[in-house]
C-alpha cells in the first residue's frame, strides 16, 4: 500500500525568542538557495577561503586554521576534543551549567581522564578558582564554555588564557552561544581552540560549526596525523601519536581538505557553507563593536522590562550573557502554560530550562537577527499579557515602558530602531 503523502511543509510564522535557534536572517536563507557547485570547483574553493577569512574576523584571530565542521555546534566541540585528546590525557572542565557537563561527557568518550570543578548554576568561576584547580589536577587541556545558555551566565575568560599558558595547559572554549553577540577575542585572550554554531547570534540555521585553532593545537594534532587509505599521498609518513579516534572529526584530515592540498575528505555541505559565509559577512559588515552594543542594549531593555513587570532575574547579573536572559517563573504560575500561551496565542517561543532549573526559570533570547527593539517590546508585551491571563500579579504596562525608556536613553540616533 502507498504511504499517505503529507501536505507540503508550511510552518507557522514564529518569533523565536528562546535560547536558540532563532529566526534565520532572510539574507542567509537566500544564500542557502544559491545553486550548488562541485566542491573542488575553483569558485567554491574560493568561497571556502573567503569563509575562512570571515571566520578569523568573527573569532578575532590570525589563526590560519579557521574553518567549518559540518554538523551542529557539538560537531565542532567533538572535532576539537577528539583530535586533541588521546586516551589517558588529563582534561579539566569548570562546570557552571549543562554545557560544561557536555564537555565532560565528550572528553570522557575520547578516553580522557576528566576532572571537573563545579559552581552553583547562576554563578561563574573566579580566575583564581580555575588556577587552583589547574595546580591540583595538572591537565593537558582546560575545556570551558563561554556563555552557558542553560544558566544564561558568561564565564569571564580574559585572565584564563594567561593562566593556562603559565601552566602549559591548552585552552579550548565553547563559544556556541556568544560568538557574534558578546566580545570573544581568541588571540587577545590566549585561547588555543574555540568552536561555535550558527543558530544563535550568527542568525543562521543549525548545521555547521565554525572552529578556530592555533599552532599549539596544530602541532598536537599533526603529531597524530593518519591519512585514510585510498587518498593517502605517496610517501606520506604518519605522526607518532595515537590515531585520532574519529574519521569524520579528524582535524588533521580536515586541515588537508581546507588547505591548498585540497585532499578529499567528506563532501562539503555546500548550502551550509553559503549560510556560514553570509552569517559571518552580515555580522562583520555591521561591525563587531556595533553588534555587541546592540546585544548589550537589548539585554538592558529586556531586563528592565522584566523587572518592571515585577519578575525576578535569575543568576549573578554581573555575569549575565548579553543575548539571553534568565528570569524566575513567579510562585504559583504554571511556567509551561505561560509558554504555551506565548506560542499559541502570540506565535512567540521562549525557553524553559534544564536540570536543576527546569520549571524554575524561563530563558528569553534577543540575539542576532532577532535582537531588535521591536522584538524586545513585542516579547515583553506578550509575556505580560500571558502572565496576567495566567492569574499572576503583574504591573500592567510597566514592562514596555521600562524597555522604551532604556532605548530612549541609550540608543544613539543611528541605532534608534536597533
Ligand atoms: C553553549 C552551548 N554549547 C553547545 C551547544 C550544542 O549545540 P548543538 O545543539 O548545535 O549541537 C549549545 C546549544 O544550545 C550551547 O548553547
Amino acid at each position: 500500500m502507498c504511504p499517505s503523502i503529507p501536505e507540503e511543509l508550511d510552518p507557522l510564522p514564529r518569533l523565536l525568542m528562546g535560547p536558540g535557534p532563532i529566526n534565520v536572517d532572510p539574507r542567509v536563507l537566500r544564500a542557502m538557495s544559491m545553486p550548488l557547485l562541485g566542491q573542488f570547483d575553483p569558485q567554491f574553493t574560493g568561497y571556502m577561503n573567503e569563509t575562512m577569512g570571515l571566520l578569523r574576523g568573527l573569532f578575532q584571530t590570525q589563526n590560519r586554521w579557521s574553518f567549518l565542521v559540518d554538523g551542529t555546534a557539538r560537531a565542532g566541540i567533538e572535532a576539537i576534543l577528539v583530535s586533541l585528546i588521546a586516551p589517558g590525557d588529563r582534561v579539566l572542565v569548570p562546570i557552571f551549567g549543562r554545557f560544561g557537563h557536555l564537555l565532560c561527557e565528550i572528553a570522557g568518550r575520547c578516553g580522557a581522564d576528566v576532572s571537573f570543578i563545579e559552581t552553583e548554576w547562576g554563578t561563574v568561576f573566579a580566575p583564581e578558582a580555575i588556577e587552583e584547580a589547574i595546580k591540583r589536577h595538572r591537565p593537558k587541556l582546560l575545556a570551558v564554555v563561554h556563555g552557558d545558555t542553560s544558566t544564561t551566565m558568561a564565564q569571564p575568560l580574559e585572565e584564563v588564557g594567561a593562566i593556562c599558558r603559565r601552566y602549559d595547559v591548552l585552552l579550548y572554549v565553547d563559544s556556541t552561544a556568544t560568538l557574534g553577540g558578546m566580545e570573544f577575542a581568541v588571540d587577545r585572550w590566549n585561547i588555543d581552540a574555540a568552536s561555535a554554531g550558527l543558530q544563535k547570534c550568527l542568525s543562521g540555521p543549525p548545521g555547521c560549526a565554525p572552529i578556530t585553532f592555533n599552532e599549539r593545537v596544530e602541532r598536537a594534532v599533526l603529531a597524530r596525523k593518519h591519512v585514510e587509505a585510498g587518498i593517502r599521498p605517496p610517501g606520506f609518513v604518519p605522526g607518532n601519536g595515537p590515531r585520532i579516534q574519529s574519521n569524520y572529526f579528524d582535524l588533521a584530515m580536515l586541515m588537508d581538505y581546507w588547505s591548498e592540498a585540497r585532499l578529499n575528505h567528506h563532501t562539503e555541505a555546500t548550502s551550509m557553507l553559503y549560510a556560514a559565509r553570509e552569517c559571518a559577512r552580515i555580522v562583520l559588515r555591521e561591525g563587531l563593536d556595533k553588534v555587541f552594543a546592540r546585544h548589550a542594549l537589548a539585554s538592558r531593555a529586556m531586563t528592565a522590562g522584566l523587572e518592571a513587570m515585577g519578575l525576578r532575574l535569575f543568576g549573578d547579573q554581573r555575569h549575565k550573557m548579553a543575548n539571553v536572559t534568565g528570569v524566575h517563573i513567579p510562585e504559583g504560575v504554571d511556567g509551561e502554560a505561560v509558554r504555551r500561551m506565548m506560542l499559541e496565542d502570540f506565535g512567540i517561543e521562549i525557553g524553559t530550562s534544564f536540570g536543576p532549573l527546569r520549571g524554575r526559570i524561563w530563558r528569553i533570547g534577543a540575539m542576532g537577527y532577532n535582537c531588535r527593539k521591536q522584538n524586545v517590546l513585542i516579547c515583553l508585551a506578550a509575556l505580560e499579557a500571558a502572565l496576567a491571563r495566567a492569574g499572576a500579579k503583574v504591573a500592567l504596562g510597566a514592562a514596555v515602558k521600562a524597555a522604551y525608556d532604556v532605548y530612549d536613553r541609550d540608543a544613539g540616533p543611528s541605532r534608534a530602531g536597533a
